[in-house]
């Protein structure tokens, strides 16, 4: 939690004009109500960081980074939400309260900065051993065997961990370190007998990095054939393996609208060696719920480019299941003929590897392929049984439009008419248990609310502790919520015209609703709202992102009050129809709900609003 009081954090806040502030980093231009400049957080070419003054927020329309002026610190400048608060207090002037912590509260936070500086200490001395003359065959390793170039290395901070058992103790005890951090950080173990011992000897060393680029962990791999082929320090209160990307850091500030991600260290660098800086991987480890929650965040399609072997494609098929069923837009890139995509850059080159990008599968029919491989299809019971599984899989599909699309690729792919897999499609829907089977297989298990529910402290709001996992996944539901909130926030005076028609149930539950409650609550009072000031009960940069990206909802279409009129009418029917398939009807009152909202759309069709 932010050491300050909300008051002092909104005071401060206050205090300081975001415009003012950003303008001192950022070239701004008004245009309209608004300031335009280059986006500090993707490379663009043309203007699409946007600062409003009256919102006191800032959003870019391109890579979706978004906040108040503290997120914008926070972000910009690498700063914690304390230094950000004491920046500001600082360039306007206000005297911050000192504000005492518990203990275990600076117990914690101890600890982490301890273990941030250990880690950046040893990055920073294996990178410089590796430079040093005792750590040629590190170097000839990255270089010759792995045909790296400095700048790679020096992007990758990538070092060596020499053959002396005690290196690194020695130098951590020179600059003042417990030994119960260098346990901690898993950089020296102690042994009873024989002593201090690094944990890395004669290991060429990845640091890995969090997404601003600072050493959280370090990955060590031999220079043989030896076993175990690579180790990583261990996972502790700031190193969670599960929620980390390798290469993010890098990889965030792409151009390229999509992800390449990979299984690998090593084919992440040699990737960005190649120049593809959009490269990233899940850490040896499988990808988790967390890390396809971040990509999904991210806003990028997916490249999914694993090694080509048995385990690959079973990952890269759990990797799929994940990604449908969060929605997120992914595609795969075979390395076939190569282990991966390092050797395969290595054999064939850049050129040859944006091919395939070109060409990458489409990760639906790409899953229908590898299944097939399961079935004889000479066997004609097998064969039915593999159709009926493509039909199994069609039904999946959310949208009647889509799954048409499919039938007539995969009929014509597989040789069968496309009415015979339309039968298919309807016989199948109609067998509970096959379709739960198939449905099982696909999303590999998962649900959506296991991406949801469980005790995810990442985002913790003031106002609502829960994320509302039915809607999460649905990008057009928020786009019309959205259209409405930022609407209403631009022209305050609407709040008068429907506000007999919405209120803040109407919206989805969780932060969308959160932000409509204080929103209403403040128009109902003729009160100035201001998104900003909200933001700080928020502790997580997301939710800024996320709120940000809400409230700048693009409004299409608006030349005539008519269009005017058109489109208010249609967004809120829309939100009143989509409203009214979530109302719960196991709990009291839905009923009563359900006929308010059916009323209200009523109304809504034979009213003039504006
Ligand atoms: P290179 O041989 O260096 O090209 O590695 P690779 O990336 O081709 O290796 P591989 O496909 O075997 O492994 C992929 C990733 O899994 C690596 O980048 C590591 O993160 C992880 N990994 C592989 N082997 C081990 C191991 O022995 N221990 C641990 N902890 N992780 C491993
Ligand atoms: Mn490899």
């Amino acid at each position: 939690m932010p050491m300050y009081s909300e008051e002092v954090i909104e005071e401060v806040r206050s205090r300081n004009d975001i415009v003012d502030v950003i303008s001192s980093y950022v070239q701004l231009k008004k245009s309209g109500s608004n300031y335009f400049g280059l986006c500090p957080f993707h490379n663009e070419n043309s203007p699409s960081f946007s600062v409003t003054r009256s919102k006191q927020m800032f959003y870019c329309f391109g890579c979706h980074m978004g906040g108040n002026v503290y997120t914008f610190l926070m972000e910009y400048n690498k700063y914690t939400f304390p230094e950000a608060v004491e920046e500001l207090a600082n360039r306007c002037g206000y005297a911050l309260p000192k504000q005492p912590m518990t203990n275990a509260q600076k117990a914690r936070q101890t600890k982490r900065t301890k273990l941030k500086n250990i880690y950046k200490d040893a990055a920073n001395y294996y990178y410089a051993r590796l430079h040093s003359s005792g750590g040629k065959v590190g170097m000839d390793y990255f270089a010759k065997a792995r045909n790296l170039d400095d700048d790679t290395m020096k992007n990758f901070a990538l070092g060596y961990a020499d053959k002396k058992w005690d290196s690194l103790y020695q130098f951590l005890k020179s600059k003042g370190y417990e030994e119960e951090i260098m346990k901690d950080a898993g950089l020296v173990v102690f042994d009873e007998k024989k002593g201090p011992r690094d944990y890395f000897i004669n290991r060429v060393m990845f640091p890995i990095l969090d997404a601003n680029g600072n050493p959280i962990a370090l990955g060590g791999r031999v220079l043989d054939d030896s076993k175990p082929k690579y180790l990583n320090s261990r996972e502790n209160e700031i190193f969670e393996k599960r929620n980390t990307i390798y290469g993010f850091n890098i990889a965030k500030r792409t151009r390229r609208d999509m992800f390449i991600l990979c299984e690998g260290y090593m084919d992440v660098i040699a990737l960005h060696r190649a120049g593809f800086d959009n490269a990233i991987a899940a850490l040896g480890t499988a990808l988790t719920k967390q890390h396809v929650k971040k990509l999904k965040d991210s806003h990028k399609k997916i490249y999914i480019c694993f090694d080509s072997d048995y385990a690959g494609v079973d990952a890269a098929l759990r990797a799929i299941g994940m990604m449908r069923l969060l929605e997120v837009d992914c595609k795969v890139i075979t390395m076939e003929e190569y282990k991966d995509p390092d050797e395969y850059i290595k054999a064939k080159g850049a050129e040859a590897f944006e091919e395939r990008i070109k060409n990458a599968e489409n990760s639906f029919l790409f899953a229908i392929r590898k299944r097939r491989e399961d079935f004889d299809v000479n066997d004609p019971e097998e064969n039915n049984r593999f159709f009926r599984n493509m039909a199994g899989r069609i039904i999946t599909i959310p949208t009647e439009i889509e799954r048409e699309n499919y039938i007539v690729v995969l009929a014509d792919m597989y040789n069968v008419s496309p009415d015979s897999l339309r039968e298919l499609v309807r016989d199948v829907s109609k067998n509970k248990d096959e379709l739960n089977a198939i449905q099982e297989e696909v999303y590999k298990g998962y649900s959506k609310s296991d991406f949801y529910n469980e005790n995810d402290s990442s985002k913790v709001s003031a106002f609502s502790k829960k994320t509302d996992a039915k809607n999460k996944g649905k990008e057009g539901l928020k786009e019309t919520e959205g259209i409405l909130l930022t609407w209403l926030l631009d022209e305050p005076s609407l709040y008068n015209s429907i506000s007999n028609y919405l209120e803040p149930l109407d919206f989805s539950e969780g932060l969308y609703r959160d932000i409509a409650t204080e929103m209403f609550t403040a128009l109902s009072e003729d009160k100035e709202f201001e998104p900003a000031s909200i933001m700080c009960a928020f502790e997580d940069n997301e939710a800024h992102q996320e709120i940000a990206k809400m409230l700048h909802t693009k409004i299409e279409g608006l030349e005539s009050k008519k269009d005017k009129e058109t489109l208010l009418k249609e967004t809120l029917i829309k939100l009143k129809n989509e409203g009214l398939n979530n109302v719960d009807k196991t709990k009291p009152g839905a009923g009563k709900r359900i006929r308010k909202i059916k009323e209200d759309i009523r109304n809504l069709r034979d009213i003039d609003l504006l």
